[in-house]
């Protein structure tokens, strides 16, 4: 595997490939699991070549939340990339990445990214797409790959392709999960043991909530609110549990199909986030 820590190492290597050969870009910002390793997989199938990125993003952060303590584990991913067989890492530190300071932004619609997960992180959904439109424009993928575990983040960069005409088809990698059904995550290792035993009830509440809605269930806003309710009796602070339509996360009426139900919650200092589709 060629680790490039310059966007011109990068270039060259892809400047030399690229006439014969097509590229697979999977964005991470590192600390990777099986779920980030599922995408370099599925990547394979797509292109000749796939080249994983490595980048912990401040623009996609608050302030007060993890950027700084966020887990940065690179030989141990660089490890697990070449096991994958990944040909390239793209592994920029922050004064390769932006300008100081980057003074220019992807601005996704409030529609999109003023909801769900940007309601309660604003900006985050900016940052994200100014760092994966800048990854797209340095590695000139023909192909990128992105997890449904981050469901919006998925919507908002198809969007923003399909908004920007860039000629980079997005493909959806299913979430990745343990055998109790947590969703894998970089943030599941800030989970005490007890919080580790407790957290797969996120997922067991949205398996309820998906059920129900097959079984003809109707009153979204109660679902939710069951959804709510239990989370809350075991210690959970929930930001929201929320069914949506899957294709804008817009809100369903009662006759809509095509539903996904996404959900955010704290659970001590950890916030984990899932969605399901029904
Ligand atoms: P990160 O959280 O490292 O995730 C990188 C990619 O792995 C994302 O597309 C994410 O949806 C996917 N992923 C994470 N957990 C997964 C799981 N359990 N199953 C399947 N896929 C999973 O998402 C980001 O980084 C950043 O926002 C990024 C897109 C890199 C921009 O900075």
């Amino acid at each position: 595997m060629q680790i490039h820590e310059t966007i011109a190492g990068l270039r060259a290597a892809r400047g030399k490939a690229g006439e014969v050969s097509t590229l697979a870009l999977v964005p991470t910002m590192g600390n990777l699991h099986e779920g980030h390793i599922a995408l370099m997989t599925q990547a394979r199938a797509h292109a000749d070549q796939v080249a994983a990125t490595i980048f912990v993003n401040r623009l996609q952060f608050r302030p007060g939340e993890d950027f700084e303590k966020y887990p940065r584990t690179f030989a141990a991913d660089c490890e697990k990339l070449a096991a994958a067989g990944v040909e390239h890492l793209f592994a920029p530190d922050e004064a390769e990445m932006y300008p100081q300071p980057q003074s220019y932004h992807v601005e996704p619609p409030p529609e999109q990214a003023g909801i769900l997960d940007g309601e309660f992180r604003p900006g985050h959904f900016r940052g994200v797409a100014t760092v994966v439109m800048k990854l797209f424009q340095i590695a000139q993928p023909d192909v990128a790959l992105f997890g449904k575990k981050d469901y919006q983040q998925l919507m908002v960069i198809r969007n923003m392709v399909r908004e920007f005409n860039l000629p980079i088809e997005i493909i959806g990698g299913e979430t990745v999960r343990a055998a109790d059904g947590l969703a894998l995550s970089s943030r599941n290792g800030y989970l005490s043991a007890a919080e580790r035993a407790e957290a797969p009830r996120l997922c067991k509440v949205l398996t309820k909530v998906i059920d129900a809605v097959r079984g003809g269930a109707r009153d979204f806003p109660l679902l939710e609110q069951g959804a709510i309710t239990e989370l809350r009796a075991n210690g959970w602070v929930p930001d929201y549990v929320a069914l949506r339509k899957k294709l804008d996360l817009q809100l369903p009426s009662a006759h809509d199909s095509g539903l996904v139900v996404l959900a955010a919650a704290r659970l001590g200092s950890t916030r984990l986030i899932d969605n399901l589709e029904v």
